[in-house]
């Protein structure tokens, strides 16, 4: 399967959030992340229900949804009415992970966990299965443009083993700190998607770096 690419919305505009939707849709990218924070779960506050709501509006391809928030079970609901695709929960932020997991699937979403740096890949053996996505955190989150974190390639290679033993179907994504640089690099560990914040939207043409992304 040739690599998705899901730009993080966080970096764009906000006073233009329509305008880079709708470059987002002309681009080659293949989905929108949406990047939720709590302030409570993260040391930072993005946004919430209206902002995704209004991002739904104009989006013509599926929202990738990262939940970085305490309590995520509490609003799977809410957020399939927001308009997410793809549901991303952080494993650190849910004592049943498993029940999580299934009222995301039973919403008709479908179902992400996202590990931190520091948590180990063998967590997930248990319900790697039930999973449409793994999502391996490459800095710690809550903030766009930080420096990528070089054991996130170790763990790409060591989810990418754990899903072909167990034959599970989930696709890796990476988040933090991705340009053409350590993206090639995560590809070639077994990177199914890549997610680029600052890179796309601080360079001076978003549409081209997006492409670039992409054609690696
Ligand atoms: C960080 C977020 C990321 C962020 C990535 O907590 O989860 O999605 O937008 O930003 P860059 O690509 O700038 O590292
Ligand atoms: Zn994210």
């Amino acid at each position: 399967m040739a690599h998705l690419i899901s730009p993080s919305v966080l970096s764009c505009d906000f006073a233009n959030i329509q305008r880079d939707v709708e470059m987002i849709n002309q681009s080659t990218a293949d989905w929108f992340h949406v990047d939720v924070m709590d302030g409570v779960f993260v040391p930072n506050i993005s946004f919430g229900f209206p902002v995704i709501e209004a991002i739904k509006k104009h989006a013509t391809k599926p929202l990738d949804v990262h939940l970085m928030i305490e309590n995520p079970g509490q609003y799977v609901d809410a957020f399939k009415k927001a308009g997410a695709d793809i549901l991303t929960v952080h494993y650190e932020a849910c004592p049943h992970l498993h029940r999580t997991i299934q009222s995301i699937k039973e919403a008709g979403m479908q179902a992400g966990v996202a590990l931190n740096p520091h948590t180990n890949i063998d967590l997930l053996a248990n319900v790697i299965a039930d999973l449409d996505l793994v999502l391996i955190m490459s800095v710690n989150p809550g903030f766009g443009g930080q420096k990528f974190i070089q054991n996130a390639l170790t763990k790409v290679k060591q989810i990418k083993e754990l899903i072909l033993k167990s034959g599970a179907k989930a696709l890796i994504e990476v988040d933090g700190g991705v340009n053409l640089e350590t993206g090639k690099k995560l590809i070639e560990a077994g990177a199914d998607v890549l997610v680029a914040g600052s890179f796309v939207f601080n360079s001076g043409n978003p549409t081209k770096t997006i492409a670039d992304l992409k054609n690696m």
